[in-house]
């Protein structure tokens, strides 16, 4: 049997939106809704993907160059138009079952899919729609069963009459087809009805009545059908994730004492005992260890974080944090940072491309770039490491325990010896070696008497 595969609709223009690009670009913390939506059919083992595109096609095509086939649908005239123009994808799978998902409900989850397909395969239907009981099914295809339970239609929002505007069950717009039956079910739909479409969800009457075994599988996870067609709405799911994520890890184990302006990426893993506190938000590829205190307003991005680690007022990306290092107020830590045990930094502190080893502390308005410093090295107030020549980027490397003075500027590339230390004001163009104390200023020269001599004219304001 070939392999599944998935065709995501993804056509779609979300007018209310009024945006500028594609609607399923916009983003549910922090992800573009059809990335959520393709890893669920990736969690779920479907690796063939293909995203059928129309607004703004090429934003999406740029989205996902190497990620996921991509076919455009030149006019919108609806969903079942929309598969059509994934005809060469669904034949090149025949013999398998074919996905379909709408790319603008974020929330469809991998067991679902799963789950749906064991339905499908094990009940020998050529077609398995993914229904979903909703409190207010307004918009929605309703779910239509017989006397005896038996799914009959799909009846569209703009053609249900008032009975079957009562049924809560509805099409979460996700099916399971079998690939051959599908093309074959493409080329018998019509557009003749209010809205002029083509409706992929005619498909259901059309097999029932040649006698093709059809069926709905109904999710017990009711958000799986959500979906934004305005901000407002878009805000309802955001709230949604953000407070499922919360919660999930106050279950584990993490402390949240005040959970609005918290927002984590929900892939992150927090150990037990840590804090967070307001304003922090932790974006995709982290993880923090145990007992650590995360916050207030700190942001994270693809940066690990050990055990015991203080960060107030922290910024970092793509960067590393370990065990018991206390960073903040006011430290930013860009690409590339690996801040060792026990390391202090204090505020108005930057550091990029550099390590920092263990006990070494970093107090005050300081930057460090493009530098390896040692243990127990004790930087001086605003210390700068200048890293650039205007051509290219250079390194300093400062040995264990020196001691860098105040308003030191280290012209790289420079190499600091072990406990060496350079005096306050010094700017550092040789390496200094172990062992030795580096005085780079001027000497100090006090003229005497110089004010009474020169009767320089200074006029008195108060
Ligand atoms: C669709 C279903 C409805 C279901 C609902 C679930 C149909 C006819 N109706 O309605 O039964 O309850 O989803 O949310 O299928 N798209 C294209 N090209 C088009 C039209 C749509 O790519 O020409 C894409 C959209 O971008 C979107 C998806 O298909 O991602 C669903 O289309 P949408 O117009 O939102 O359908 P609904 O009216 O919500
Ligand atoms: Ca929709």
């Amino acid at each position: 049997m070939s392999k599944n595969c998935v065709v995501i609709l993804a056509g779609g223009e979300g007018t209310r939106m009024k945006s500028k690009k594609p609607k399923v670009m916009a983003e549910i913390i922090f992800k573009p809704m059809i990335d959520r939506v393709m890893e669920s059919a990736m969690g779920a083992g479907i690796e063939d993907i293909c995203v059928v595109t129309g607004y703004r096609a090429e934003v999406l095509e740029a989205h996902l160059a190497g990620r996921a086939q991509t076919v455009r649908q030149e006019q919108r005239l609806g969903t079942g138009h929309a598969v059509m123009q994934a005809m060469d994808f669904i034949k090149a799978h025949s013999g398998g079952n074919v996905l379909i998902l709408a790319g603008d409900a974020p929330f469809m989850d991998s067991r679902t899919i799963r789950e749906a397909l064991e339905a499908h395969v094990n009940n020998r239907f050529v077609q398995t729609v993914i229904s979903a009981k909703v409190d207010d099914p307004f918009g929605y295809g309703r779910i239509v069963r017989d006397a005896d339970g038996n799914f009959t239609a799909i009846v569209e929002q703009a053609s249900a009459d008032v009975d079957t505007q009562k049924i809560r069950e509805i099409n979460s717009g996700a099916m399971w087809f079998d690939a051959d039956t599908l093309c074959d079910l493409l080329g018998k739909i019509d557009n003749k009805n209010s809205k002029g479409e083509y409706y992929l969800t005619d498909t259901v009457h059309i097999a029932l009545s040649m006698g093709l075994r059809v069926g709905a599988y109904a999710a017990d996870n009711a958000d799986a059908v959500l979906g934004a067609n305005t901000r407002v709405q878009l805000h309802e799911l955001n709230e949604i994730l953000r407070k499922k994520t919360l919660e999930k890890l106050m279950l584990e184990g993490v402390s949240i004492p005040c959970t609005s302006s918290v927002i984590i990426d929900p892939d992150v893993k927090v150990g037990a005992d840590t804090v967070i506190l307001p304003g922090t938000i932790i974006k995709e590829g982290c993880e923090i260890g145990e007992d650590c205190v995360i916050g207030p307003n700190t942001v994270l991005y693809k940066t690990k974080v050990g055990d015991g680690v203080t960060l107030n007022a922290v910024q970092a990306e793509e960067a590393e944090v370990k065990d018991n290092a206390n960073l903040g107020p006011f430290v930013h830590l860009r690409p590339n940072t690996v801040i060792g045990e026990h390391v202090h930094c204090g505020n108005f502190v930057e550091v990029k491309n550099s390590v920092i080893d263990h006990h070494t502390s970093v107090s005050h308005l300081t930057y460090v770039g493009d530098s390896d410093v040692g243990s127990g090295v004790n930087f001086g107030c605003g210390v700068v490491t200048v890293n650039f020549n205007g051509k290219t980027k250079n390194r300093c490397r400062i040995g264990d325990d020196a001691f860098i003075g105040c308003n030191t500027n280290l012209i790289a590339p420079v190499t600091i010896g072990d406990r060496a230390y350079t005096a306050a004001g010094s700017t550092i163009t040789e390496d200094v070696p172990s062992d030795a104390l580096s005085i780079a200023r001027e000497r100090q020269t006090n003229k005497e008497d110089w004010v009474k001599k020169t009767n320089p004219y200074r006029e008195k304001k108060y």
